[in-house]
């Protein structure tokens, strides 16, 4: 699948090698990375409205929320594949003529449009026989690339800590959790934090997977391992570019059944 730039306020320019992205304007964001290389702390960010939930924008749009699958399911033994993703996709969105920006975010399956972190997720799930856990908040965001973005924005500059909406499963029962996700701003998405800081993972083994639009791991790994000192946070993790998603499913595979599963 063709995945092209990522979003008109933000560029990606390949240079050298590496990739760098940019947010025009406030110069409130910039990031550059190596494909699958750490990335460098971004830079400090500016707090700005702290409640964007609360703005126009940001009023409840229920087709914008991803289709929930948060039911844990039962074919794992010890293994749990918990996973943002957020495609930018709505309940009309046709799959045989995605948009570029859904096309970015989104992965057609047997006709059936699922988020980039979403794919990945589905065939770790698979590959390992994992019960799988899909993160979503309560909160609404702008169906419009803009708002979302803008919120994101605001979301990560306050510090923001959305709520998950749907509990946590007991996760005594497991060993190994991956755990996937999108990279926003070069950060975790906030309601990443709001998982990490809430989930008991202590004594877990934690492979990390995510999708990228250019900026790499953007230090997410680090950062997790920081929130989740007492888990193990494997060095060994699986990161791809959005625009390679859809064509990763055996690098995907080849990945898992090397980390003994
Ligand atoms: C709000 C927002 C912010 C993003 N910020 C970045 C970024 O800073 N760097 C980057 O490489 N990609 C960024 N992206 C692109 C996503 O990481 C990429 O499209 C990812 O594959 C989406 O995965 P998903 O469909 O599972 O949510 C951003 C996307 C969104 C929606």
């Amino acid at each position: 699948m063709s995945k092209k730039t990522f979003l008109s306020r933000r560029r990606f320019v390949k240079t050298t090698g590496v990739f760098c992205a940019s947010l025009a304007g406030a110069g409130a964001l910039s990031a550059c990375a190596s494909e699958a290389a750490v990335e460098p702390a971004p830079e400090p960010k500016t707090q700005t409205d702290p409640e964007p939930a609360s703005s126009p924008e940001a009023a409840p749009e229920p087709e914008a929320t991803p289709e929930t699958d948060s039911e844990p399911t039962t074919a794992g033994e010890s293994v749990l594949v918990a996973y943002f993703s957020y495609p930018e996709t709505t309940a009309s969105s046709d799959p045989n003529n995605l948009t570029e920006e859904e096309e970015n975010s989104a992965v057609v399956v047997d006709g059936q449009i699922k988020g980039n972190n979403e794919f990945m997720a589905d065939i770790i799930a698979r590959e390992t026989g994992a019960d799988t856990f899909r993160i979503l908040t309560t909160r609404s965001y702008p169906t419009d690339h803009e708002g979302l973005i803008a919120q994101a924005q605001d979301e990560i500059n306050a510090g923001d800590r959305p709520d998950l909406a749907e509990t946590i499963p007991d996760l005594s029962q497991y060993d190994t959790v991956f755990i996937g996700y999108p990279i926003w701003w070069a950060e975790l998405p906030p309601i990443m934090h709001s998982f990490l800081e809430q989930a008991d993972l202590a004594g877990k083994q934690i492979y990390l997977f995510n999708s990228h639009g250019g900026s790499g791991n953007a230090g997410t790994k680090e950062e997790i391992q920081s929130i989740l000192s007492d888990a193990t946070v494997s060095d060994d993790n699986f990161v791809v570019s959005r625009d390679s998603v859809a064509n990763s499913e055996q690098d995907l595979v080849d990945w898992v059944h090397g980390l003994g599963f």
